[in-house]
This record gives C-alpha cells, structure tokens and sequence, in this order.
C-alpha cells in the first residue's frame, strides 16, 4: 500500500511528465498560438500535429474536454499536384482550422462511402466547437459522384478548389509518377511519349493527367450542385511564390479573421519553396517528395500542350469569372 504522500507524489511526476512532453514537443508550440487566442486555459492543448514529412502519415492525436469530432465544414477538393497539401498546412497555422491529416477519400471510393457518415467523422481531427474542420481528397475534384454526394452531406459546405497552369500540372503529374516508379525500380516512359499520340501528332486526351488539367469540364459537374460562392478558387501557381495573399483570401471566404502572417511562413532557400514557423521558431517544411525538379521538356511539347489547354481555359475564366495568366 502506497501512503497517501506517495500517491500525491505519483500523480505529481505523472502530470509534470505529461506536461513537460507536452510542452517540449511541438504541441504545446504548435497549438499554444492558438490556445491564448482561444481563451482556453494553456494546458487544454488542443490535437497532437506531429510533423508531417508524407501524405499518408497517419497522426496521433489526444484531444481534451470541449473536444468532438466533426464532419468536416470545408473541403479541399483537388486538384492533385496543384498544391493541396501545401495549402492544407498552411491553414493549420490557423487557430480556427483543425484539418484532417490524412486524405481520407471518403466521396470518392464506394468502400469508404458504404461506410457511412460516423467512419468519415471518425476520421476527422478533434475540434473545439468554434474551429472549422477541414478535410482535403484531390480525387474529389475528378469524381463524378463527388459533387452530389457531398452535396448530400452539406449543401452549404466551403469548397476549396487549387487551380494552377494545366500544362505545368501535367508535367508535376509526371514528374510524381516518374519518380514513384523509380522508387520501385521501374521505367517510365518519356513525357513525350505519354501526351503526344503518336499516330496523329496531337495531344493525347486518353492520357489521364491530361483528363484532371481540363479544370472546365470537371467544374462544371460541381457548379450543378453548388454555387458559385461556394466554392473558392486558390490560384496554386501564386500559391508557390507568394502564399500568404493566396492564404488570406482562403482565410476571408471561410469568414475567418486573419491570423496566418509574415512570422508564420518563410522561404527555405535550402529546399526552394516556402516553409512554416511557429511562434518559437520551430521549422516545417513540407516532405521530401515536394517540390521536386521537373524535367526539361521540349519547347514543342510545350507549346502544343499551351494550344491544346487554351480553349478549355477560356471556357473555365468565363464559368468561373476569373482569369489566370496561363500562357
Ligand atoms: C477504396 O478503399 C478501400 C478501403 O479503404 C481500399 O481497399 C480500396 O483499394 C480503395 N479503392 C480504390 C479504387 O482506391
Ligand atoms: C455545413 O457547412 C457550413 C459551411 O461551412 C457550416 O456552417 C454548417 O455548420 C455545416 N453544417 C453541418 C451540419 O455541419
Ligand atoms: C530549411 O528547411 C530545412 C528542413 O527541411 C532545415 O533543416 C533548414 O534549417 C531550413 N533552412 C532555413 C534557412 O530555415
């Protein structure tokens, strides 16, 4: 039997070690930003970030009285290698941002759909009632059940959809693919030979990656579901060289105040593109498998892409009242 004093002692060294870790791993770090801003007391961490070097890591998360897990209000949509993951992150710096690690794929597999809205809300992050959950899939953008069935969900959900210059997008597509088959020791075929159809010197439409990058025709099945208010448009080129304008309006259309800023987000010279800063300067950067070279690509190759995009860009400007500086 442990005497009273003892116990007293246990529970001590118990909490003192919960709060030590808690404090010196980036939790504390992380989320204390926001806890002060939310008024709640500075031991009630919110979630557990751990760093996230890979799109499929799976996070541990603890969570704390006030804490539920929510259907998501707002959805990163797509479209893939146009910058979700990045722009994910950066909205995690939000205090009233809590997003789903893990892409869940939830509107754009019948498994996980069959499964119902409790397995999708059981893969959602621990919030606090006033945070916005945010969940990001980029194969919802090219799911053809996908508009409806979120619709189904939440009709008045905040959509997001990152948007940057097709051919560029084809070409990261590429450069991703490339590189996961070499990881497994395969060959791929030269960019060329993929988006130009041999036989009739054009542009290779059967070509998936080029299918995701005519934005038009994938839009259009969304705006049948959803207003035009409610779906964002980041523009994922501007995402890359100037971020924190591209986060603010992200920050406005889910009626946020602004709080990710300058201190937040800074250039890493080491790996080229932009990185985050917590308030006690801890450092994350987004995986090794970001922002990877792009092969050089034949001018003509180039060009003939430009042409074969362009009218499908019109058409998208004008459904979306918005023009990009794609040529
Ligand atoms: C759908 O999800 C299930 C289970 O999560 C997985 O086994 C399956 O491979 C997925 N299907 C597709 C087409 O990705
Ligand atoms: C649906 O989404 C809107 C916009 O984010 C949100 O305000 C509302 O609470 C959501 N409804 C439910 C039931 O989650
Ligand atoms: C850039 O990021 C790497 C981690 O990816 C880090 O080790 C390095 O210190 C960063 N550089 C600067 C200048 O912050």
């Amino acid at each position: 039997m442990k005497s009273k004093g003892q116990r007293v002692l246990s529970i001590a060294i118990i909490f003192c070690v919960t709060v030590c870790l808690t404090y010196y791993s980036n939790v504390k770090v992380w989320n204390g930003g926001r806890l002060s801003e939310l008024g709640e007391e500075s031991l009630t961490v919110g979630s557990v970030r751990k760093l996230l070097e890979d799109e499929d890591l799976v996070t541990e998360r603890i969570h704390f009285p006030g804490q539920q897990k929510r259907l998501p209000q707002s959805l990163i949509i797509g479209a893939r290698k146009c910058g979700t993951r990045a722009l994910l992150e950066f909205l995690g710096l939000h205090p009233l941002i809590q997003p789903a690690d893990q892409e869940v794929h939830f509107f754009d597999n019948d498994t996980n759909y069959n499964r119902g809205y409790e397995w999708y809300r059981d893969h959602m992050p621990y919030s606090y009632p006033e945070q916005i959950t945010l969940e990001k899939s980029p194969r919802y953008f090219i799911t053809e059940k996908a508009p409806e069935r979120i619709h189904r969900m939440n009709s008045s959900i905040k959509l997001i959809v990152l948007l940057r210059n097709p051919t560029t997008r084809v070409i990261s597509d590429y450069t991703q693919v490339y590189y996961n088959k070499l990881a497994k020791g395969k060959d791929m075929e030269k960019f060329e030979d993929l988006v130009i159809d041999r036989k009739t010197n054009e542009v290779n439409t059967g070509f998936r990656a080029i299918q995701i990058s005519i934005y038009y025709h994938h839009l259009l099945r969304w705006l049948k579901y959803f207003k035009r208010e409610q779906i964002h448009v980041v523009d994922g080129d501007k995402l890359i060289t100037n971020p924190l304008s591209e986060i603010k309006r992200v920050e406005r259309f889910l009626g946020l105040p602004s709080k990710v800023t300058e201190n937040n987000i800074y250039f890493n010279t080491t790996r080229g593109f932009y990185c985050m800063r917590t308030p006690k300067t801890e450092q994350k950067c987004l995986g090794l498998t970001k922002g990877r070279k792009h092969p050089y690509i034949e001018h003509s190759v180039l060009q003939k892409l430009n042409d074969f995009f362009r009218p499908h860009n019109k058409k998208l400007f004008s459904l979306i009242s918005h023009t990009f500086d794609w040529d």
